[in-house]
């Protein structure tokens, strides 16, 4: 360990889109846990192995009440003061965090995803590939399925109109691109705002039952309320941003990445019951969250052999730790027989993805029935020309030009 102090280097390398920039490879062997100014200008500690990261994310003595380490340049805020809208539960820490979560966890468990997204899931995307199969052989991808499928998922879950898709994904683009100025996020953060709260005001009106915003609505009504309105309308807006966004990101990266690796994509078409491996070796090797998460140390603390001191700010570049050899043979090849137990594609420890089941149940839907459908699907472009997106919050593709 070293306590010299490097800038964070960059997290993607254009010329190799599919893996961690050989920076993160070498700070994982040489300085595991690395004193970083991020591009903001905030300094703190760096983790890139695996068993290190899953501690940071497991020790009560790290809270999850931090400041932003992944904005542009100059724009530091305190923890709890960057964001128009209440965070809630995702910058809380047990058990306030638990309590608060627990008003949602019923509606995403693997057997309430099942019982009451799946049916929906699968009539959706059978509709889309109609729609490819009757539009023309070469079509983006990211337009024809992995934008509208997580969309329409989302507003079902919730009881958003999907007729207002492209209000509330352009204001997402904005909240979530860290290659825009403050003004922009805030801009798309205050429209989510301004959207959920008339929505919730025309679900009280008309007494509406569906979804989980009427039902959170229910929580912050009359005398035993448990939420507040500003932490209603923070719910619906975390909900909405991080329900759709993520898992479409996910999906143009995963067909990318499956299109590009000719073998696994074969043995997937013949054998689909791999696809509950196939989506966790995705997750684990693509790990789109793109600037790794922070937590902040509440006293002084070891990590490897680092020494944390209390308020030290600590970030875990998960896209390094799931790729970290001690915790997984192999681990930069796309394996989708691996056999895995746990991986950071989802975060980990208690605030691990809320959502996770449902992003699951829409990837393992998509994938085989997209590439037993259209088998010889293909690139339509070279791989270098693929537009990635490497400013917002997830990593992914802005564009998958595709010929079925
Ligand atoms: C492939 C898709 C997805 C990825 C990669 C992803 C990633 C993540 C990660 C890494 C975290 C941890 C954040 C932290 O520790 O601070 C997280 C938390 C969360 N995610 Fe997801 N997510 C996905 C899909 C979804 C979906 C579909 C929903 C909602 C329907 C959702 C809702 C949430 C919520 C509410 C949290 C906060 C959990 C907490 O703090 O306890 N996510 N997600």
């Amino acid at each position: 360990m070293t306590e010299n102090l490097i800038d964070q280097p960059v997290t993607r390398d254009p010329g190799n889109p599919l893996d961690p920039p050989a920076e993160y490879t070498r700070l994982r062997e040489d300085q595991p846990i690395v004193k970083v100014r991020f591009p903001n200008g905030l300094t703190g500690w760096m983790v890139t192995r695996f068993e290190e990261g899953s501690q940071v994310f497991t020790d009560p003595r790290l809270t999850a009440l931090r400041p932003r380490h992944d904005t542009p340049e100059g724009e530091v805020a305190e923890a709890g003061e960057d964001s128009p809208f209440d965070a809630g539960f995702v910058q809380m820490d047990e058990p306030d965090h638990g309590a608060y979560r627990r008003l949602l966890t019923a509606r995403f468990t693997p057997k309430a995803v099942q019982a009451k997204l799946q049916p929906y899931i699968d009539k959706i995307v059978d509709e889309h590939l109609d729609a490819i199969a009757e539009g023309p052989e070469t079509f983006d991808f990211v337009e024809a399925m992995s934008l509208p499928i997580p969309c329409l998922v989302i507003c079902e879950l919730l009881g958003v109109p999907y007729a207002d898709r492209d209000g509330f994904h352009e204001a997402t683009v904005d909240l979530m691109d860290m290659g825009k100025p403050r003004e922009v996020r805030d801009k798309g953060a205050h429209w989510l705002i301004d959207y959920i709260t008339a929505l919730i005001a025309d679900k009280r009106r008309t007494g509406a039952t569906d979804g989980i915003l009427a039902e959170l609505i229910d929580k912050a009504e009359g005398e035993d309320a448990v939420l507040t309105e500003r932490q209603l309308i923070g719910l619906g807006v975390l909900l909405l941003f991080a329900g759709h966004d993520t898992t479409a990101a996910m999906m143009g990266l995963s067909t990318l990445t499956l299109l590009t690796h000719d073998q696994q994509r074969k043995d997937l078409i013949e054998h689909p019951e791999k696809i509950g491996s196939t989506v966790e070796e995705l997750m684990r090797y693509l790990t789109i969250v793109q600037f790794g998460l922070g937590r902040v140390a509440k006293e002084d603390l070891e990590i490897g052999d680092a020494q944390i001191k209390k308020g030290d700010l600590v970030v875990v570049a998960m896209n390094a730790a799931n790729r970290d050899p001690r915790a997984f043979q192999d681990p930069d090849t796309l394996d989708i027989d691996r056999k895995m137990v746990r991986h950071m594609g989802f975060g980990y420890g208690v605030h691990a993805c809320l959502g996770q089941n449902v992003a699951r149940a829409e990837l393992k839907t998509v994938l085989p029935k997209l590439f037993q459908r259209f088998p010889n699907l293909r690139l339509a472009t070279p791989l270098e020309e693929v537009p990635m997106d490497f400013t917002g919050t997830n990593y992914g593709v802005r564009k998958l030009m595709v010929t079925r």
